[in-house]
């Protein structure tokens, strides 16, 4: 199984990224989960992966809670979008587990030295203050990640939290920098392709209709979400963005990729967080991600419910 480390500010979307990753153990080794600070404060986003950890019935894997805001900015939230608690929606219990006490930035950087180079990836759904701070810390572990896959981002899409930019991105545009400076090798998941997985009541009750805790959670989280995205977008359903991330790791060929060039906007008050994609190849810049484009919304779904009815 591909080894990972998920680095996460759950999150309803976080949420199914990581139910349908711990239904997967024969495919995601999950060598543990570290938390952000995004949607909603640190202590919440800790709090819901617990919660996560129980429902899937998953307590052996570690929790590290990482940063608890960004270095160089306030920190920016999105109650709006996730409700209060970050999981709005489903009824899901106070978790009996706790955190570990290691720091996740130590954890982190602990982790990939623990490994042989290239033999770790990092699944990041969230802002990236945490990478940054590990790169920062520990220039060494750059080389030694096999790959970094982060939700974040828009081009041909645009921005979700200003009209340029992605709300990842956004909270922390530095750390979003330093980490596409780094070289280690980036495959982005943005808005371009998340904006194709949208929930529809069909789907919705695909996860209902499981029978399952999980399904039913899932089922509840997503139509928390729609009660957002559907009168923001007017659009069927709403756009399942960080699940994105799990689905190119269980199943690359349904989505369509290119190596690009993609420098981050710290400058700029208005397009701060912008994601600035050569995608056509006008600079002489040297290519530093992959970027995801495309999928196919009817195998990312039947991909996630047929992860999520493994579950308890
Ligand atoms: C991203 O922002 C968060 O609100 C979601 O969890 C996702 O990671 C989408 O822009
Ligand atoms: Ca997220």
């Amino acid at each position: 199984a591909q080894k990972v480390i998920f680095d996460t500010d759950p999150g309803q979307d976080d949420a199914v990224a990581l139910l349908a990753a711990l239904a997967s153990p024969d495919e995601i080794d999950i060598l543990g989960i570290v938390t952000v600070a995004g949607n909603i404060p640190l202590d919440l986003t800790t709090k819901n992966a617990l919660k996560l950890l129980e429902l899937a019935n998953r307590i052996e894997v570690p929790v590290h809670a990482g940063c608890a805001k960004p270095f160089g900015r306030t920190l920016v939230t999105a109650e709006h979008v996730h409700g209060k608690t970050g999981l709005d929606g489903p009824d899901l219990p106070e978790p009996q587990i706790a955190a570990k006490e290691r720091h996740g930035v130590d954890f982190l950087v602990e982790t990939l030295r623990a490994h042989p180079p290239g033999t770790v990836k990092l699944l990041c759904l969230g802002p990236l203050t945490n990478v940054a701070l590990a790169l920062a810390k520990a220039p060494d572990v750059a080389a030694r990640i096999q790959e970094i896959v982060l939700m974040g981002g828009g081009c041909f899409e645009g921005g979700n939290i200003t009209p340029t930019a992605e709300f990842n991105i956004y909270v922390d545009p530095e750390a979003a920098s330093a980490v596409f400076r780094s070289g280690a090798a980036i495959t982005v998941l943005p808005l371009d392709v998340t904006h194709q997985m949208r929930s529809t009541k069909q789907r919705i009750a695909a996860f209902e209709g499981l029978g399952n805790k999980a399904g039913a959670a899932v089922a509840a989280m997503l139509s928390f979400s729609e009660r957002f995205d559907v009168e923001k977008y007017a659009w069927e359903g709403a756009p399942l963005h960080d699940p994105c991330v799990t689905a190119f790791l269980l199943a690359p060929e349904i989505f369509e990729a290119r190596p690009v060039n993609v420098e981050i906007e710290t400058g700029s008050e208005l397009c701060r967080g912008m994601t600035v994609v050569d995608y056509w190849g006008v600079t002489a810049r040297p290519q530093n991600a992959r970027w995801v484009r495309s999928g196919d919304a009817e195998a990312f779904f039947r991909l996630l419910t047929e992860r999520v009815a493994r579950l308890p």
